[in-house]
């Protein structure tokens, strides 16, 4: 039984299959529309989602599946104190597959101890969003080029920002990769990140508190929003959600073909005025989660022929 709950959990080469299919997916999508025919998504979402929720439940449908699941932990007996071990074992026999969302790092990891189906973590807590790095992988594969020699920026909120630690995890594996971390203080990416994943694998790497100064070298700016829902007083999320504005004059800065990327959803981050500058791509980078979405589901569920 294989799950996903950590990108390290997909090999190099599983993730460049994984890429790969989405590739193949995206040019002939009819091709795999009834692939999973029969086979049901259960998604388990204890904590708000308008992007993985839904292209999670649109990538079985394109694969000729169907979904069942939650939106939320109060339409679901979580409220009444059941425990996630319970509620997979019994999801276990509703569903072929299940993607679970969850405010406490590691719940998705205790649910895929008790399940007899694979379990996909679409977000814990502060930790990790192994499908959304799959989605910033494929955006990045297909419209830079190449997953390798990039300075990527990582602009907001590292703290917090599951999908920035989840994508530095991954973009580790490559060959010449610089980091550009930009934050407050307050909101630095965690020691453990820098020294066991960023140190550890020898990638350069600088800390500054300035967009402006930083945006020429950038080949990626990976912008994210302040996660309110993350601070412990709403003082301090005042105080620091916008302590970065992406705007058209930064942009003027940038390199012609540098890549705005952003997990979405975003506050007030980057102005709407960068919306139609053709290096934002955060809402093509939206669509490319339904088709990676789509080749893990396949992966994971070992449809024949992928
Ligand atoms: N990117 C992302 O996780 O978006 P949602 O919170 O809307 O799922």
């Amino acid at each position: 039984m294989k799950h996903l709950i950590s990108p390290l959990d997909l090999s190099v080469t599983e993730l460049d299959e994984i890429l790969t299919l989405a590739e193949e997916i995206i040019e002939e999508p009819k091709k795999y529309s009834n692939v999973c025919n029969g086979k049901k998504i259960a998604t388990l979402f204890y904590e708000p989602s308008t992007r993985t929720r839904l292209s999670f439940e649109a990538a079985m449908l394109n694969l000729g599946g169907s979904v069942l699941g939650f939106s939320s932990a109060d339409s679901s007996s979580a409220s009444k104190g059941e425990s996630v071990a319970d509620t997979i074992r019994v999801i276990s026999s509703y569903a072929d597959i299940c993607a679970m969302r969850h405010p406490k790092e590691g719940a998705p990891q205790v649910a895929a101890n008790y399940s007899s189906i694979p379990v996909i973590n679409a977000g814990d807590g502060g930790h990790n969003h192994p499908t959304q790095t799959l989605t910033d992988l494929l955006t990045i594969k297909n419209l830079k080029g190449r997953l390798d020699t990039l300075t990527v920026g990582f602009c907001g909120d590292l703290k917090f920002g599951r999908t920035v630690h989840s994508l530095i995890n991954a973009l580790v594996r490559y060959e010449n990769i610089n980091f550009v971390l930009i934050s407050p203080e307050e909101l630095k990416i965690p020691d453990y990140l820098r020294k066991e994943v960023i140190e550890e694998n020898h990638i350069p790497y600088k800390e500054v508190k300035v967009l402006d100064q930083v945006m020429p070298e950038l080949d990626i700016l990976y912008m994210t929003r302040v996660q309110k829902e993350r601070f412990f007083n709403e003082e301090d999320y005042i105080r620091l959600k916008d302590s970065f504005i992406l705007d058209g004059k930064k942009m003027e800065l940038a390199k012609e073909d540098m890549l705005v990327m952003h997990p979405l959803p975003r506050v007030n981050e980057i102005a709407t005025e960068v919306d139609k500058d053709k290096r934002a791509v955060y809402f093509k980078q939206a669509e490319y989660g339904v088709y990676v979405r789509m080749a893990l589901i396949m992966k994971l569920l070992e449809v024949a022929g992928c």
